[in-house]
C-alpha cells in the first residue's frame, strides 16, 4: 500500500477509487492548502494529486523524498509543474487531456457569444436598475456569421472551439506548433496561417496554446494593434499568454472592440482597468467547471497514479 497525498478537493469518486488501493491523505478544503501545510503533508508521499494552483516544484519534490513516483495534475495545463525537476527526480508526471475539451470549447464559445452580442454588458444593465427599451440601435452587437475564427494553438481544444465555430457559419484559420489532421482541416475548412496574418485576417481571436516562456505575452501591445479595431479577443487558456495591462489599454482606447477572458495574469487578481470597461466579459476560470468535466478529471488523475503505482504506463503521461 502506497501513500497517496491529494492536495485540493476533487470528486469523491476519484479519492474512494485511490481508497481502494492505497492510504489516501486529501486536504479537505475548501481553502486551498497553503503552501507549509502543502511541504509537510507531502513528506514521505509516493504519489501526489496536484490542482493547478498548487506549485510542484524542486522544493516541493524535495520535500516529498525519493520515493515519490508520480505527480498527477487534475488539470489539461501543467504550467504549475516543473516538469524538468520531477524527469530528474525520475517522479512521473501526468495531466487530463482530452475530458475537458468540450467544456472548455464550451466556455470559448460562451466567451464569443457575450463579447461580440455585449451579453455581458446587457446583463449588467438590467441589474443596474436604469430604465431600458428595444431599440433599433440598442446594445448592437457584431455577427458571427461569415467572419473569420482564428484560433491559437490548434490542440483538442482549439479545434472543438473551430468545430463550434464552424456551426455558426464562420471560417477558420489557425496558428499551430504542427499541421493539425488533414481530415480535421478539411471537415473545418481550416488553413494554417502564421500568427502575423491570423491577427490581421480574424475577427475574433481564440487562445488556446498552452502557457509557457515561449507563450509569455504572445499577446501584447505589438500584437493587438495588428488585430482588426473590430475584432475580439477571447482567452481560455492561460492568462499570462496576454499582457493584461496592454489589453485593458487596447480596450479603452477602442484599437479592438472586446474580449473575453476566463483566466488572468496575476490570477485570482485581474488587472484593475479591465474591472471599468464595458467591452470585456469577465468569468473566473470556469474552462472546465461541469460537475461531470471535473468528475472525470478526476478520475483520470486518480488512473495515472494507479497505473504508475503498479509499474505500469499511465494513460496520460507529459511529454
Ligand atoms: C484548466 O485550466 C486546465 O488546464 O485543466
Amino acid at each position: 500500500m502506497s501513500r497517496v497525498v491529494v492536495t485540493g478537493r476533487v470528486p469523491d469518486a476519484a479519492v474512494e477509487k485511490l481508497r481502494a488501493a492505497h492510504e489516501v491523505d486529501a486536504w479537505p478544503g475548501p481553502e486551498s492548502i497553503g503552501r507549509e501545510e502543502l511541504l509537510r503533508r507531502v513528506a514521505g508521499a509516493d504519489a501526489v494529486v496536484s490542482l493547478l494552483t498548487e506549485r510542484i516544484d524542486a522544493e516541493l519534490l524535495d520535500a516529498a523524498g525519493p520515493q515519490l513516483k508520480v505527480v498527477a495534475n487534475v488539470a489539461v495545463g501543467y504550467d504549475n509543474i516543473d516538469v524538468p525537476a520531477c524527469t530528474g527526480r525520475g517522479v512521473v508526471a501526468t495531466n487530463t487531456p482530452g475530458v475537458l475539451t468540450d467544456a472548455t470549447a464550451d466556455i470559448a464559445f460562451g466567451l464569443i457569444l457575450m463579447a461580440t452580442r455585449r451579453l455581458g454588458e446587457g446583463e449588467r444593465l438590467i441589474r443596474s436598475g436604469q430604465a431600458w427599451k428595444w431599440g433599433m440601435f440598442f446594445l448592437l452587437g457584431s455577427s458571427l456569421q461569415g467572419k473569420t475564427l482564428g484560433v491559437v494553438g490548434m490542440g483538442g481544444i482549439g479545434q472543438a472551439t473551430a468545430r463550434r465555430a464552424k456551426a455558426f457559419g464562420m471560417e477558420i484559420v489557425y496558428q499551430s506548433r504542427s499541421e493539425i489532421d488533414p481530415g480535421i482541416a478539411a471537415e473545418l475548412g481550416a488553413r494554417r496561417v502564421d500568427l502575423d496574418e491570423l491577427l490581421s485576417v480574424s475577427d475574433v481571436v481564440s487562445l488556446h496554446c498552452p502557457y509557457g516562456p515561449a507563450t509569455h505575452h504572445l499577446i501584447g501591445p505589438e500584437q493587438l494593434t495588428a488585430m482588426k479595431s473590430s475584432a475580439y479577443l477571447v482567452n481560455t487558456a492561460r492568462g499570462p499568454i496576454v499582457d493584461e495591462a496592454a489589453l485593458a489599454s487596447a480596450l479603452r482606447e477602442g484599437r479592438i472592440a472586446g474580449a473575453g477572458l476566463d483566466v488572468f495574469e496575476h490570477e485570482p487578481q485581474v488587472h484593475p482597468e479591465l474591472l471599468e470597461l464595458d467591452n470585456v466579459v469577465l468569468v473566473p476560470h470556469l474552462g472546465s467547471a461541469t460537475v461531470e468535466t471535473r468528475t472525470a478529471m478526476a478520475m483520470l488523475a486518480a488512473d495515472n497514479v494507479l497505473a504508475v503505482l503498479s509499474g505500469e504506463r499511465p494513460p496520460a503521461p507529459i511529454g
